[in-house]
């Protein structure tokens, strides 16, 4: 894989969740002093959920500038915003709803509508408006949370999907090229994401073990594996890993 890579290795999925949570309130502090807000993007699935309970507890409840977060998704199912697949409504559940954040600068996907396509240029333009597009370039998030699906998809960006080559920075996804809950989805691009000035890929569990070596010491095959479409133009990529996520990558799983 090119680019900049940090991999970490945390013993369980327990630690992995704090590891992720010590991470997203460093960077929320570091942008809010620099910027004046921080700008994130969450995913779904299950990895992320743990974080963000942390998050919503003491010491990360009591600490992270809440009222100066732009949040983001990186991907969303075309669902109601309460139904039981929606990231929006997992977030909503865990963080939230415990947290002092800023309605207005709680910017979802509106997977609802009836056109993805529609809602997914929509939300690419409401990311442009509320973060600015320097030098008419892309906008830049100051973090974007993903995980890793066992075929190598991140966000919605799944193997052979056409959003993998948008120059867009959001993408309707068709349900026949996803994973179930096999739905219509909206996804930011490699486009969007790479402008990121940090990704974080929170990866736990022994089925993701081959594609996470796949992606990180493999071929480079972005439309196989489109994790690797992920790397940042200037900013850092992260792996936050388990053990058991990690355990075929050469000198650091079991091999
Ligand atoms: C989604 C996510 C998706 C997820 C991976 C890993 O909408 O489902 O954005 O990309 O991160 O499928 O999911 P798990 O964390 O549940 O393994």
């Amino acid at each position: 894989m090119t680019g900049r890579a940090w991999i970490e290795t945390c013993p369980d999925p327990d630690a992995l969740a704090a590891r992720a949570a010590g991470r997203f309130a460093e960077a929320a502090r570091t942008a809010v002093e620099a910027r004046g807000r921080f700008a994130v993007a969450l995913p779904g699935g299950s990895t992320p959920r743990p974080v963000f309970e942390r998050l919503a507890e003491p010491p990360h409840r009591d600490s992270i500038p809440w009222d100066r977060i732009e949040l983001f998704w990186t991907d969303e199912r075309c669902v109601a915003p309460d139904a039981p697949e929606s990231n929006y409504g997992m977030a909503r559940g865990a963080l939230l709803d415990r947290v002092p954040v800023d309605p207005a600068r709680v910017h979802r996907i509106r997977g609802e509508d009836p056109d993805p396509a529609a809602a997914a240029a929509a939300y690419a333009g409401e990311l442009q408006a509320t973060l600015g597009s320097p030098g008419g370039g892309p906008p830049h998030l100051d973090l974007a949370l993903l995980g890793l699906g066992p075929d190598g998809h991140t966000a919605s960006l799944f193997p052979g999907g056409q959003a993998i080559g948008s120059s867009g920075f959001a993408a309707a996804v068709p349900a026949a090229d996803t994973l179930p809950p096999r739905v219509d989805r909206i996804t930011l691009t490699p486009a969007a994401l790479n402008a990121a000035r940090e990704v974080a890929f929170l990866v736990a569990g022994r089925a993701k073990a081959e594609a996470v070596r796949a992606v990180l010491e493999g071929p480079r095959d972005p439309l196989r594996w489109p994790a690797q479409a992920i790397v940042p133009t200037r900013g850092t990529a992260r792996w936050l890993l388990d053990a058991a996520a990690a355990a075929r990558l050469d000198g650091i799983g079991e091999g």
